[in-house]
């Protein structure tokens, strides 16, 4: 019931922001400009059902209580505030990013500042409510199923504009985890639609990072994973628009690694000739392979322990008691 009206809702808020985009003097001068000046044609644009929110604070709201929808559901979907009794529009000078289930209805939004973020969060969300719960929110699902079914790989972004802009440039099989960390329910939700998981973070510390915090459990629901680290300061969005789309698939193809031997790698970089420090590596690749879902990928785990413990130069046996340990 109330789902259903959130749904409603919604679906008369995207309406109302793309007109405010495409139909306005405000919309071309200050939006459309915008999103032209980052490269998304108007195409790509409406396939995505972008809009913009207006300065003014009242716009939305007032075409809303037009339509009769409820104050309180309003309030709950995110797009209106309830200020000292005064109902405010939450989204002001903004693109709108609409977010869909998997049947395309809107389920929230992401709002972006145009221009640089100065003293205002740069993206603002819809709170969680009956519909939108962040934790199984994959963003460009809905875009990206038929294509995940054709390549049988489902490409993991950061952000919305890596999804977009990837569709643009024709890499279709691309959801976005919208900056928090993994959840195991985004990941069961892939694991429907495919077992290849392909990574593509930027390069920084935190992309690593983020990265690897996902792995276990990437591998708890038998995902395979890969990895693609995106160079120096740039994002999948930066860079298909700085190298194209060609290059930018070469790219891809050329830097995928096995997420596992990777994370190795850099644990076995991090500890130098420090022989205590190797051990930790020792546990710790241990622990990640133990993670490998043993009924199903008995093999794969086999395999992961010959190749492990050929790089860290130890005896298979002890790597295969070591992670049976971790059980
Ligand atoms: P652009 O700057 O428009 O290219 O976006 P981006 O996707 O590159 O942003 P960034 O890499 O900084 O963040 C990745 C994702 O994290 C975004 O797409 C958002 O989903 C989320 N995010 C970023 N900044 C904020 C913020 O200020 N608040 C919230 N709630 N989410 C954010
Ligand atoms: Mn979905
Ligand atoms: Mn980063
Ligand atoms: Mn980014
Ligand atoms: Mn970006």
């Amino acid at each position: 019931q109330v789902a259903e009206s959130l749904h409603i809702i919604n679906g008369f808020a995207q309406k109302y922001f793309a007109e405010q985009l495409w139909q306005t003097q405000e919309g071309e001068a200050v939006a459309q400009s915008y999103l032209e000046e980052r490269g998304f044609r108007r195409e790509i644009s409406e396939k995505f059902q972008l809009g913009y929110s207006p300065q003014n604070r009242h716009s939305f709201v007032t075409a809303a209580l037009q339509k009769q929808y409820n104050a309180e559901l309003l309030v709950k979907t995110g797009l209106v505030v309830n200020r000292n009794e005064e109902l405010l529009d939450n989204y002001r000078g903004r693109i709108i990013f609409p977010i869909h289930n998997n049947t395309g209805k809107v389920i929230g939004f992401g709002a972006r500042v145009i221009g640089k973020a100065e003293k205002v969060p740069k993206y603002i969300n819809t709170p969680e409510n009956e519909i939108y719960v962040k934790s199984r929110i994959l963003y460009g699902a809905y875009f990206a199923r038929q294509s995940i079914d054709k390549q049988d790989e489902c490409l993991l972004v950061e952000g919305y504009t890596d999804v977009i802009s990837l569709h643009q440039a024709g890499i279709e099989n691309v959801v976005a985890s919208g900056g928090t960390s993994l959840t195991t329910d985004q990941l069961r939700i892939i694991k429907k639609y495919t077992n290849n998981l392909t990574i593509i973070y930027d390069g920084d510390s935190a992309g690593i990072k983020a990265a690897l915090r996902g792995l276990d459990m990437a591998l708890e629901e038998s995902l395979n994973v890969k990895l693609v680290l995106i160079p120096d300061k740039e994002d999948p969005d930066s860079y298909v628009n700085k190298v194209g789309a060609n290059a930018f698939r070469e790219f891809v193809a050329e830097h995928k690694k096995d997420f596992i031997l990777f994370q190795l790698e850099i644990m076995l970089k991090d500890a130098g000739n420090d022989v205590s420090r190797k051990n930790d590596v020792v546990n710790q690749i241990a622990e990640t392979l133990s993670k490998i879902n043993k009924t199903e990928d008995f093999t794969k785990q086999q395999e992961y322990i010959r190749q492990c413990s050929g790089i860290l130069r130890i005896d298979e046996t002890g790597l295969t008691t070591l992670v049976n340990k971790y059980k």
